[in-house]
C-alpha cells in the first residue's frame, strides 16, 4: 500500500441515499480560451525543441496563452458564464461557486471576483487548489454540499494560467502547458439520478518534489535580528519521469478501485473523461481498461495541459459536439502535483428545462 490519505464514497445504485438523500446532477457546461495559440513550432523558436518531439512525446501540437485582457477572472467568469445559460439558470439561482485553480489573480481568493463578474449575488464563492486534480476535487466537494442540502445550484470552475508561472527557458516544462477555463452546472437531484456515481480521492505528500510551484526562500530585514519572508513563487520545476510513473500507475489503480466499488464494468462506459496531461498516458489507461482509443476524449493537441481546466474543458467540447449525450456515463480521472488523484464516475445529464 502506497503512503498516501484516501477517501472514497460510492453513491447507492438503488433508491436508498447519502444523506439526506440527495445526487447531484450535472446540467450545464462552458469553457473560455484565450485567443493566442503557440504552436510547436512557435515555442521551438524560443527554446530548442522541435513539433515532432512535441507531438511524438506528448501528443500536445498548440496551447493557449492568456492576454493582457484575459486574466484567470475574465476567462473563468465567462466560462461559468457559459455554464450558467447552458445550464438555464439566472446568476441568483446560484448558491456555491467554487474556483479550482493553482494560479489565482488573487492569493485571497479569485472565486468572489467571478461571483462578482456574474451578479451571483447569493452564491458563496471560494477557490481549491489541488492542481490537475482541483477540478474532479471541486466537483466532488460541492457533491457533498448538495448531498448535505446546503446548496441545490453550484458552478464548479477549473481555471488556470500557468503561463505565469512557467519558464519559458525550460523545454522541459514549457511546451506541456496552457492557459484556459471551463465550467460545469451541477444541481440537487434525487439520489437515484445522481451524476456523481462514485469516487476516489487520494493525496501523498512525500512525493510533492516531483512538481513544485513553490514560494521562493527569500527574506527581507525588519528590525535587528527580526526578518520576514519576502512573497513570491519560483517557476514550475518537474521530475517528468517520475510524474508519468505515478500517472501511469495510480491512475489505472484508482479508476479500477472506481469501477469495483461501483459495480461497473469497462464495457458500459461510454467514455474515459482523463486529465489532459500527455497522450501516452491517456493512451496507456485506455489499454488497461482495453477502451477503443475514440472512447478516450483527447483535446491536448489543441489546448496542451491547463492544469484544473482540462476536465471540463474537455467535457464542455464533447458535450458541444454531440459526443456526450444526456445519460452516457463517463469514467473520469485528474492527477497531478500534490501529488494527488482522484476518480469519479460521472453521468451527463444536460440541461433540465
Ligand atoms: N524538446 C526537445 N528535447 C527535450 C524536451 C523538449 N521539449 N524536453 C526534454 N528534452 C530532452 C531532455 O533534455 C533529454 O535530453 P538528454 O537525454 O540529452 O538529457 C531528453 O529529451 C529526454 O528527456 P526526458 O525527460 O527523459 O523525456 P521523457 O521521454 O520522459 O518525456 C515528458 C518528458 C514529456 C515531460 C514526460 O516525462 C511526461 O510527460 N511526464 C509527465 C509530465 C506531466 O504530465 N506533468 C503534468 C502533471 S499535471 C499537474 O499537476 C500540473
Amino acid at each position: 500500500m502506497p503512503p498516501g490519505v484516501s477517501l472514497s464514497i460510492t453513491a447507492p445504485t438503488s433508491g436508498s441515499a447519502i444523506s439526506p438523500g440527495l445526487g447531484l446532477a450535472l446540467v450545464g457546461c462552458g469553457s473560455a480560451m484565450p485567443s493566442t495559440s503557440l504552436s510547436n513550432s512557435d515555442l521551438s523558436r524560443r527554446v530548442e525543441t522541435s513539433d515532432d518531439w512535441i507531438r511524438s512525446r506528448t501528443g500536445i501540437g498548440a496551447r493557449r496563452v492568456a492576454g493582457a485582457d484575459e486574466s484567470l477572472t475574465v476567462l473563468a467568469s465567462r466560462a461559468a458564464r457559459t455554464a450558467l445559460d447552458h445550464a438555464g439558470w439566472n446568476p441568483a439561482d446560484v448558491d456555491l461557486i467554487l474556483l479550482a485553480t493553482s494560479s489565482p489573480d488573487d492569493l485571497f481568493g479569485t472565486a468572489p471576483r467571478i461571483q462578482a463578474a456574474l451578479g451571483a449575488t447569493g452564491a458563496v464563492a471560494f477557490d481549491l487548489t489541488a492542481a490537475c486534480s482541483g477540478f474532479l476535487f471541486a466537483l466532488i466537494t460541492a457533491g457533498q454540499y448538495v448531498a448535505s442540502g446546503a446548496v441545490r445550484r453550484a458552478l464548479v470552475i477549473g481555471a488556470d494560467q500557468l503561463s505565469r508561472w512557467v519558464d519559458w527557458d525550460d523545454r522541459r516544462t514549457c511546451v506541456l502547458f496552457g492557459d484556459g477555463a471551463a465550467a460545469v452546472a451541477v444541481q440537487a437531484c434525487p439520489a437515484e439520478e445522481s451524476g456523481l456515481l462514485g469516487f476516489r480521492m487520494r493525496s501523498d505528500g512525500s512525493r510533492h518534489a516531483c512538481l513544485t510551484l513553490a514560494q521562493t526562500e527569500g527574506r527581507e530585514p525588519l528590525l535587528d535580528g527580526i526578518s520576514a519572508q519576502k512573497g513570491g513563487f519560483a517557476p514550475i520545476q518537474m521530475n517528468g519521469q517520475e510524474v508519468y510513473k505515478f500517472a501511469v500507475r495510480e491512475v489505472p489503480q484508482i479508476l479500477a478501485d472506481l469501477l469495483e466499488h461501483t459495480n461497473t464494468q469497462a464495457g458500459q462506459l461510454d467514455w474515459l473523461l482523463l486529465h489532459q496531461a500527455n497522450q501516452r498516458i491517456l493512451d496507456a489507461v485506455a489499454e488497461r481498461f482495453a477502451m477503443a482509443p475514440e472512447r478516450v476524449l483527447s483535446n491536448l493537441a489543441h489546448y496542451g495541459n491547463t492544469s484544473a481546466a482540462t476536465i471540463p474543458l474537455m467535457l464542455d467540447e464533447a458535450v458541444r459536439d454531440g459526443r456526450v449525450r444526456p445519460g452516457h456515463l463517463l469514467a473520469s480521472s485528474g492527477f497531478g502535483a500534490g501529488l494527488s488523484w482522484g476518480a469519479a464516475l460521472l453521468r451527463w445529464s444536460g440541461p433540465r428545462r
